[in-house]
């Protein structure tokens, strides 16, 4: 029996980390996106078959988010075309507090097949691989008005959860909730990063109205925007704002904290000034 692993979203911020790990281990693994040889795209289930032979796990980070309304039909899809494949094991990375994604987390945990869950809080890597580096490079952050204070989470810490959701067996038919150590604000988070760097980056909250109209003026997609308007509006009501111990249970050591985040992502020069 194969014992290969793909890894969808290989090349992202949780899966680069995940294929790094499995990799170091000398353990056969696939990495699926669309830049990849055969390529995997969500939005063509053409690609699917291909990427899915002779493979026996997968991690599954869907793009560009699980709680958009089309996720479910594609995700049941794909859980039907890994089955079919001889897929026995699915990992499933989903947002904490997403009651939409819990949609597609039943069809993975109603599969069949072994299945672990794991929700993730906001990434800290969000300031330095994502969609905010750009503002953090530009010494000015600006975003929608919020109440809430977020539990962070280091990309690392998620890998590490996924490889050994993957590896051992007792993880399986589990959902993890995992969140960094401490409750942090938007602003608090900028000035931690602004501190470390010991650069001025002002930050300037505006309505939702406003920003919206911001990412159109930057000619982003609608879905993207409409992903955008739901993490800062609905998701952010407070419903997340807790910490659990599910990274130290699984791991056995405490989650990562955001100062120890932004010290290791200075070193690596990302926040270098733009030239
Ligand atoms: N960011 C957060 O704070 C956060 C928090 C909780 C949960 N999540 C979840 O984590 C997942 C990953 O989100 P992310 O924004 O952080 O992205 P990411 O993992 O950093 O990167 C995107 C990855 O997906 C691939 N990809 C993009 N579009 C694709 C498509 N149409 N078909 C196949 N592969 C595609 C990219 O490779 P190619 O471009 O080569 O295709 C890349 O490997 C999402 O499901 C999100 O809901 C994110």
């Amino acid at each position: 029996m194969s014992n290969k692993i793909l890894v969808l979203g290989g090349t992202g911020k949780t899966g680069r980390r995940v294929v790094e790990r499995l990799r170091g281990m000398k353990l056969p693994v696939v990495v699926g996106s669309r830049n990849t040889q055969p390529a995997f795209d969500w939005e063509d289930s053409t690609t699917w078959g291909e990427v899915l032979k002779d493979i026996n796990k997968v991690y599954i980070t869907f793009q560009p988010d699980l709680a958009i309304p089309s996720a479910v039909e594609t995700i049941q899809a794909f859980v039907e075309a890994a089955k079919e494949s001889g897929v026995q094991h699915l990992v499933l990375l989903a947002g904490r507090g997403e009651k939409e994604a819990q949609l597609c987390e039943n069809i993975v945990i109603n599969s069949g097949l072994d299945w672990t869950i794991v929700r993730a809080s906001w990434f800290m890597q969000n300031f330095s691989e994502g969609f905010f580096l750009d503002s953090i490079l530009a010494n000015e952050m600006v975003l929608p008005k919020t109440n809430s204070k977020e539990p962070f989470i280091n990309v690392d810490d998620i890998a590490d959860v996924v490889v050994n959701a993957l590896l051992d067996n007792i993880h399986s038919k589990k959902i993890y909730e995992l969140t960094g150590p401490e409750l942090l604000t938007f602003e608090n988070a900028v000035s931690r990063i602004a501190g470390v760097k010991k650069q001025n980056i002002t930050y300037q909250e505006v309505s939702i109205d406003e920003y919206v109209a911001m990412l159109r003026s930057y000619q982003l997609s609608e879905d993207f925007i409409w992903l955008v308007k739901y993490l800062f509006t609905e998701l952010l009501d407070g419903r997340n704002e807790s910490v659990t111990n599910d990274v130290e249970k699984v791991l056995g050591r405490k989650a990562k904290d955001f100062d120890n985040y932004v010290v290791e992502t200075l070193e690596t020069g990302i926040w270098n000034e733009k030239n």
